[in-house]
């Protein structure tokens, strides 16, 4: 479904995202770990479209668009729920979901404002349906950040740190969500988090310095001894 090959991505000196091939299949849930500046944020932005890569080719469903804008990728059935999350402060949260459903998903009207309940229900907002966006809390925002991602109803679903600062009942619930998600569409998610990866993730890639340096089944990563080299000197000396 989606084939990313050779993605390019410079600040400067600094090679943020180097040369990363990626492929997607539907139904894949792929967790993406690696140190602090691996790149894996630098990666997901390439694949929604944030920035145009600096070298690279990115197909989905047979279509290039490495070099369509945001707003063109969305329609084309990327998403992505942004580690720093990019909510409109001055509307609901109804509002907020409705966006996306109405010009990511291409819903008509009613059927949009039914959806966006629907996502905010799944996201645990839906008492919080009417307020404004600007007014909740880190973890409600991260909430609407998901949910706005998943009305869109995209084909490829990125997910950056949306499980950061949540308890772990609150991260079950976004794991049962994105398990019911990911029927038909491929999922990439970025987290520090090993318990909000495993079991929802069955592969797993790992980042480091800008490269693609292990993808496989979850397991057989999270042993490979190249993982421990990769994050030796990280504060708690463990993976992730
Ligand atoms: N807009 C930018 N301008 C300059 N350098 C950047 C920019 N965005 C990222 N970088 C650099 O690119 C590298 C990769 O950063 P990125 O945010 O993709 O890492 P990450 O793996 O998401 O890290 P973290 O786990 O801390 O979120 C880092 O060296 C970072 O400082
Ligand atoms: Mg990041």
């Amino acid at each position: 479904m989606l084939v990313a090959r050779g993605l390019t991505r410079r600040f400067g000196m600094i090679t943020a995202v180097d040369a990363v091939d990626l492929d997607l299949a539907p139904g894949d849930a792929v967790g993406l770990i690696g140190p602090n500046g691996a790149g894996k944020s630098t990666l997901l932005s390439l694949l929604a479209g944030d920035a145009p890569p600096d070298a690279g080719s990115f197909v989905l469903d047979g279509r290039s668009i490495a070099h369509l804008p945001l707003h063109a990728r969305v329609r084309a059935g990327i998403a992505r729920a942004a580690q720093i999350p990019q909510t409109f402060a001055r509307l609901t949260l109804r509002e907020n979901a409705l966006l996306p459903a109405q010009h990511g998903a291409r819903l008509p009207a009613r059927a949009a404002q039914l959806w966006a309940d629907e996502v905010l229900a799944l996201c645990g907002l839906a008492d919080k349906a009417g307020s404004m966006a600007g007014a909740l809390g880190l973890l409600d925002r991260k909430r609407l950040e998901l949910a706005k991602a998943v009305a869109a109803r995209p084909r490829v679903l990125l997910l950056d740190e949306v499980a950061a600062g949540l308890t772990e009942p609150e991260i079950a619930t976004i794991k049962a969500l994105v398990d019911k998600l990911r029927d038909g569409r491929a999922v990439v998610w970025v987290e520090h988090i090993p318990f909000a990866l495993r079991g929802t993730c069955a592969r797993l890639v790992v980042m480091d310095k800008g490269a693609k340096l292990l993808d496989g089944p979850f397991d057989e990563v999270w042993s490979h001894p190249d993982l421990q080299r990769i994050y030796m000197g990280v504060a708690d000396g463990r993976a992730a």
